[in-house]
């Protein structure tokens, strides 16, 4: 395929293009009843089984999938994202997060350079930092050990490091390690969000990490400048030095800031923000709550995925089969939407990360060389754990729109409970409803199957279930920091793969660029308003309009 040629004028496009005419006649209860086809769909890889017997796919599907795989040059794109190339062209970067993760041994290139032993001199300071602030030895300005840590950042800034942490809070060798510890995320300008984190906290005893790749971004900034008067105006301005650090590219603009750059960890412009949270982004605040030896486990647990993505063969390869399945329910069923549920309460923050990494990263409307792109990217990420969801949405993906589901599930809970009389425990009551979901959805319920039951006539159409709904399920074989860096990775190394078949940049994000700077001249108004009461000009009718209420 020349690089000019889009995906869709290929010739695995118009295949799966008629391809899926055939599939639609076929039922999912039909794929189901072939033994042989559902064993070809489950990989087993390092704890994690995937289940994808339940798409509306079948053998042949796949193979058309690899066709387009090649078409697309999937393995040479993933090979250049390996190797530093450039592939981000927009911005003229890298994208080399997996280097985050790697051993410390690995050589990983951008422009010339390995990168490894910079991003392990930032892990060591880390270590080092981290310690030194747990067991007391870096103290606050009043003497007191920092027990309490906000990180002041916004979207990947912000979601990865919030979803790890919640994730590890319940895990028995993290939570172990965070006695007596707090770890809060100010993401949100709204000062509601500023009074709850600093709700019940004292500046003598808390630690504030502003993140922020840019140091740019007004929300974070302007955070930063909130919780540095919150802590000068107790403790004076010279405690900011034992009291605020920081994270980012721009470590000139930390300085300016008042953070001494002795105290700045620093990341690299080949790092994008939603794909940030192996850096020092997450790995900071996560080890100064749990420490080191946790986050060490997560950042193995990607590198573990990173290996795979890289080298296993397409057929057993978990990130590329998701992200093909991914488009093969997009481009081809026109699913817009994906719901993600973890069976894990851990995992609740999960899907608000992966919204960012899916949507910020897949939401183009152009091809890699810039033209206007005929059929549609991305898709529209949401999901809630299991079983939480189940009174939620679920009614909606039962009998309403089709919406492939990715459930998650987790053999060994982080908090097992027995409760003495109970049909089952805690746990295999959760996963009950994560085994018996993808089937309702899946096989449905027919009016002869409800007739059968004597159910009254009238309300069979009401009870009926078309079924014929994907999904697929992934299974880890527990929830500790490693499975977590691992769930992370494949999702990561999924939505690469989405854009790559697409051909479009996943890692550029210009679609957020205009709205910040319409918000720049609101803020000129509403400060020229307040301050000198000029009056509102220059907006159309209907900003004036709210605008001049707003000021009244
Ligand atoms: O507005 C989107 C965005 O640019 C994200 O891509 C990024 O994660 C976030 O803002 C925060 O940016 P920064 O880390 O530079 O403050």
């Amino acid at each position: 395929m020349a690089s000019s040629t889009l995906i869709c004028e290929t010739q695995p496009w118009k295949d799966l293009k008629s391809h899926v005419e055939d599939i639609k006649k076929t039922h999912l209860r039909e794929l189901l009843s072939d033994t042989d086809r559902c064993k070809s769909m489950v990989v087993d890889f390092d704890g994690i089984t995937l289940d994808y017997s339940r798409q509306r796919a079948t053998p042949g599907t796949m193979d058309n999938l690899y066709n387009l795989a090649e078409a697309a040059h999937l393995k040479e794109k993933i090979d250049r994202m390996f190797n530093g190339e450039h592939i981000n062209s927009t911005e003229n970067r890298s994208v080399l997060h997996v280097a985050l993760r790697a051993p410390r041994d690995a050589v990983m290139q951008s422009d010339g350079k390995n990168v490894v032993p910079d991003v392990w001199n930032v892990l060591d300071k880390i270590k080092d930092f981290s310690e030194r602030v747990r067991n007391g030895s870096w103290v606050g300005a009043t003497g007191k050990a920092l027990t309490d840590v906000i990180s002041v950042g916004i979207g990947g800034s912000f979601l990865g490091p919030l979803f790890v942490h919640t994730a590890l809070q319940t895990d028995p060798e993290a939570s172990k390690c965070a006695t007596g510890r707090q770890l809060r995320f100010l993401a949100n300008v709204d000062p509601i969000d500023v009074a709850r984190n600093t709700a019940g906290l004292k500046p003598e005893t808390t630690l504030v990490v502003v993140v922020s790749k840019t140091f740019t971004t007004a929300e974070t900034m302007l955070n930063a400048r909130t919780l540095r008067a919150w802590i000068s105006k107790e403790l004076g301005p010279s405690a900011v030095a034992k009291h605020m650090v920081a994270v980012s590219t721009n470590l000139t603009l930390v300085e300016k800031f008042g953070i001494d750059p002795n105290n700045a960890f620093a990341f690299w412009d080949w790092v994008g923000g939603r794909y940030s949270v192996c850096s020092a982004v997450g790995v900071l605040p996560l080890s100064l709550q749990y420490g080191f030896t946790v986050v060490d486990k997560f950042l193995k647990g990607a590198s573990s995925i990173d290996q795979h993505f890289y080298s296993a063969p397409f057929e057993k390869n978990l990130p590329v089969l998701l992200g093909m399945l991914s488009v093969w329910n997009v481009s081809f069923f026109g699913y817009p939407a994906r719901a993600i549920l973890p069976y894990s309460q851990a995992l609740e923050k999960f899907a608000p990360h992966i919204q960012q990494v899916s949507m910020e990263s897949n939401g183009k409307g152009v091809s890699i060389d810039g033209k206007p792109l005929p059929f549609e990217t991305g898709e529209i990420d949401f999901g809630e754990p299991g079983t939480n969801g189940q009174h939620s949405f679920y009614q909606l993906i039962h009998q309403g729109r089709v919406i492939p589901c990715d459930f998650i599930g987790v053999v060994k809970s982080q908090q097992p409970v027995y409760l003495e009389g109970e049909v089952v425990n805690n746990h295999d009551e959760l996963m009950s409803n994560f085994f018996a979901q993808p089937d309702a959805l899946a096989y449905g319920k027919t009016p002869e199957e409800l007739q059968k039951e004597n159910v009254l006539q009238h309300l069979i159409p009401h009870k009926t279930f078309s079924g014929n709904r994907p999904s697929l399920s992934l299974l880890l074989s527990s929830l500790d920091a490693y499975k977590i860096g691992q769930l992370l990775a494949i999702y990561e190394h999924r939505v690469a793969v989405q854009g790559f078949i697409w051909g479009i940049n996943s890692f550029d994000q210009w679609g957020v660029e205009l709205g910040k700077s319409l918000a720049t001249q609101v803020r000129k108004q509403l400060h020229a308003s307040r301050v000198k009461g000029e009056p509102v000009e220059g907006f159309n009718f209907s900003t004036t309009t709210m605008l001049t209420k707003y000021l009244k």
